[in-house]
């Protein structure tokens, strides 16, 4: 065995993996998915935690009854504080609505659990920074923000393209995440659709996060922003089919310029889209350098362009965007053969294993999952945008 992504779980030296209880709050769209993501960790090599799915927490009943057909869940509640009170849960994973982030977050870490939080991380600038000061108050309990879409294996390439230098004077980047589905004026209403339940930012807490984490962590803070926003659709229909107000911004740009030490800020800009023709969860990063380029996009999901000169024989030197194929292996390693292919499921995994990883202390140099500060700084980002959209100005930061 020569590769450790061939190497079998359970080698001789290797330490006992730390047992740790998972709880869901919220087991709707995502709760399922992280529940069907821990049903697949002997899929990661050499963890060095062993989580274990032991409650879950929904108001809807119909919602809870599906995590009552896997075996290692032991409690099933409508009232989340159940779950806080319990030894068996160590981290608590909370997908629900964003005005209820604030309440449910607060009460998870005074409960002294880890959190995985989901996006936008409050449903405002206010509630994120609620928020932190309860994460600062209690150092025990350890608080990372949900982003699956990084941990592609071609992100995961480009993230390392871009922190190996290659680039050099960064020219301009670009961070997307784009869907389409809102392109249907019959699709029904939802609270993903309205203010008061998503947020005065709209599509930027619903798709923001995923187009700031990559950026943040590579250490582009915007100086300042200009925000194009646009709510195309306003009305849909309700739950008796009667069209109701949809009041969110359905796309939003965000045009930034980011300072770079050594040489001319560039500029960076960040494209949420629910309106964008042909698009299903496209995460896309795209970083121009005068020494080097590289694009990812998971419409393409193997595919990684990386960008040289190459001496052609017969024609000389030329301008080429390099194609590699990425694999699957991502940050975490996998008993997936490396050639294989990877999707939004195997992402979601290897955040969690970042995530239960940095916990334990051994994420090493791998790329980690939101901080809580840099949750709370997409607010103040959002903030921004919004201000400078209605002013028709830029808006530092
Ligand atoms: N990371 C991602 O790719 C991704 C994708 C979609 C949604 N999200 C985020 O996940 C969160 C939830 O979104 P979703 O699409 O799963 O929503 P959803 O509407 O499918 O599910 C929310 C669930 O929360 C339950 N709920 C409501 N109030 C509750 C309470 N007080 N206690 C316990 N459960 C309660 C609902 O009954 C529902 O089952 C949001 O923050 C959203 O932005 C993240």
């Amino acid at each position: 065995m020569s590769t450790t992504a061939e190497q079998a779980p359970g080698q001789a030296g290797r330490q006992e993996p730390q047992q740790v209880g998972v709880a869901i709050v919220g087991g709707g769209l995502m709760g399922r998915e992280i529940a069907a993501a821990l049903a697949r960790w002997p899929a990661l090599v050499d963890h060095p935690v062993r989580p274990r799915l032991v409650g879950v927490a929904d108001v809807n009943p119909a919602a809870l009854e599906w995590f009552s057909e896997i075996g290692t869940v032991e409690i099933l509640t409508a009232d989340y504080r159940e779950l806080l009170a319990d030894d068996r849960v160590d981290v608590v994973y909370v997908a629900v609505r964003h005005d209820l982030h604030e309440q449910i977050y607060v009460d998870v870490v005074e409960a002294g659990k880890s959190l995985l939080a989901e996006k936008p991380f409050g449903i405002d600038g206010d509630a994120a920074r609620a928020v932190l000061a309860a994460v600062e108050a209690h150092p025990e309990s350890f608080v990372r923000c949900s982003s699956e879409m990084p941990y592609f294996p071609g992100a995961q390439m480009a993230v390392r393209y871009i922190e190996s230098g290659a680039l050099g004077e960064v020219v301009s980047a670009r961070c997307s995440f784009l869907h389409a589905s809102d392109l249907d004026r019959a699709k029904p209403s939802s609270w993903k659709r309205v203010a008061k339940f998503c947020g005065e930012a709209g599509v930027l807490n619903d798709l923001g996060m995923h187009t700031w984490h990559v950026p943040l962590r590579l250490g582009w803070r915007p100086e300042r922003v200009y925000g194009v926003l646009q709510d195309v659709v306003t009305e849909r229909p309700g739950p008796d089919g009667t069209p109701v107000p949809c009041d969110t911004w359905d796309n939003a740009t965000i045009h930034s310029w980011v300072a770079q030490p050594g040489a001319k800020a560039f500029p960076l800009t960040t494209e949420t889209r629910r309106i964008d023709p042909g698009q299903k969860n496209t995460w896309e990063l795209e970083a121009i350098g005068m020494d080097g380029s590289v694009r990812f996009s998971t419409k393409n999901p193997k595919l990684v362009e990386v960008f040289g000169l190459l001496d052609v024989p017969g024609t000389g030197r030329e301008q080429v965007w390099h194609h590699l194929d990425a694999g699957s292996q991502a940050s975490w390693p996998t008993v997936t053969g490396p050639n294989f292919e990877s999707g939004f499921s195997d992402a979601i995994l290897q955040m969690w294993a970042v995530f239960l990883a940095e916990r334990a202390g051994a994420l090493g140099d791998r790329f980690g999952a939101v901080r809580p500060e840099e949750a709370a700084l997409t607010h103040e980002i959002f903030r921004a945008a919004v201000a400078s959209h209605e002013e028709q100005r830029a808006v530092a930061l």
